[in-house]
């Protein structure tokens, strides 16, 4: 079956979470399954800015990316940290390659419209197609593309892509069966409980009374996209809890040789599937 795992940029920051999450990784892809993961920067690329000098300026949420900002942001996703994960799961036993959007013409996008403007926020693109063959080609060779959350404009340039929506739309273009976001929380929470199941119909009122706010935000509407784009699945999990990824791959129905044990968070379109699946985790 086929997987797109998206890794938080606190977990690349913490040895242990990297350590467990890459083994599972590797255990998956020796299972067959073909994988993709997908990630962003997190800390390592605010503090790159601010030792190059470079302050940010934020629009609703989005970092408008000048030029010297978007070359940070490959220097940061597309080296260090692209590099350290494929290092990582490669030293599990599972070859994997880094590759970034300017590879094979890999990940391409467009600018993003900003105020009636197609890149008012300078080097901030979203996701327009995925090379399919190239990661077809890899996963034939017995290889684990991972990927950081950039995409390669029709100008040449490359444009930095929310890493949600970056994993969202790599789900729907490679018709992926699961898509599992790994973050740094236990999934989407109510206070300090957890839900175990979601629906993209509950999500507007969730964020007017403020149960869910910042980043989670983004991630649901990734969800969405990915679920009306025709993946299989999508779960939020909590990364530094042990098996998380496994666990969640078996509750996709992917084999894993584990028994599922629902961990996190399901997203589903409609209420009643939310439901079901609130009733099962009981
Ligand atoms: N209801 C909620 N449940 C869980 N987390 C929430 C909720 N509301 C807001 N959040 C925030 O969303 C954060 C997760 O989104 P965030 O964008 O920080 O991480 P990520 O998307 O997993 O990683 P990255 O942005 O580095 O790729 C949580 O750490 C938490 O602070
Ligand atoms: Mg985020």
């Amino acid at each position: 079956m086929r997987l797109v795992i998206k890794f938080a940029g606190a977990l690349l920051e913490d040895a242990d979470a990297v350590a467990s999450l890459t083994k599972q990784v590797a255990a998956l892809a020796r299972a067959g399954h073909q994988i993709l993961v997908v990630h962003g920067g997190g800390r390592l690329f605010t503090a790159t800015l601010k030792r190059m000098g470079l302050e940010s300026r934020f629009v609703a949420g989005l970092r408008v990316t000048d030029r010297e900002t978007r070359d940070a942001a490959v220097m940061v996703f597309a080296g260090l940290l692209n590099k350290r994960l494929a290092a990582a799961i490669s030293a599990e036993g599972q070859p994997a390659v880094g590759i970034s959007a300017a590879d094979a013409q890999c990940f391409t996008a467009e600018p993003l419209v900003h105020n009636d403007v197609a890149g008012g926020l300078g080097f901030v693109g979203y996701l327009t197609g995925v090379n399919v063959e190239f990661l077809e080609s890899l996963w034939h060779a017995g290889l684990l593309p991972v990927a950081p959350c950039l995409g390669l404009g029709p100008d040449g340039e490359l444009y930095n892509i929310n890493a949600d929506h970056m994993a969202a739309a790599c789900a729907e273009y490679l018709r992926a069966d699961a898509l599992i976001y790994l973050t740094d929380v236990a999934g989407v929470l109510h206070g300090e409980k957890l839900l175990p199941a979601v629906s993209c119909e509950e999500v507007g009122a969730l964020v007017e009374s403020r149960v869910v706010s910042g980043g989670m935000v983004l991630k649901l509407e990734a969800a969405k996209r990915a679920l009306e784009g025709g993946v299989g699945g999508v779960r939020i999990v909590g990364g530094t809890s042990p098996e998380a990824l496994l666990d969640a791959a078996a509750a996709a129905g992917l084999h894993t040789g584990k028994t599922p044990d629902a961990p996190g968070t399901l997203v589903t379109l409609g209420p009643f599937a939310a439901k079901a699946a609130a009733l099962s985790a009981v």
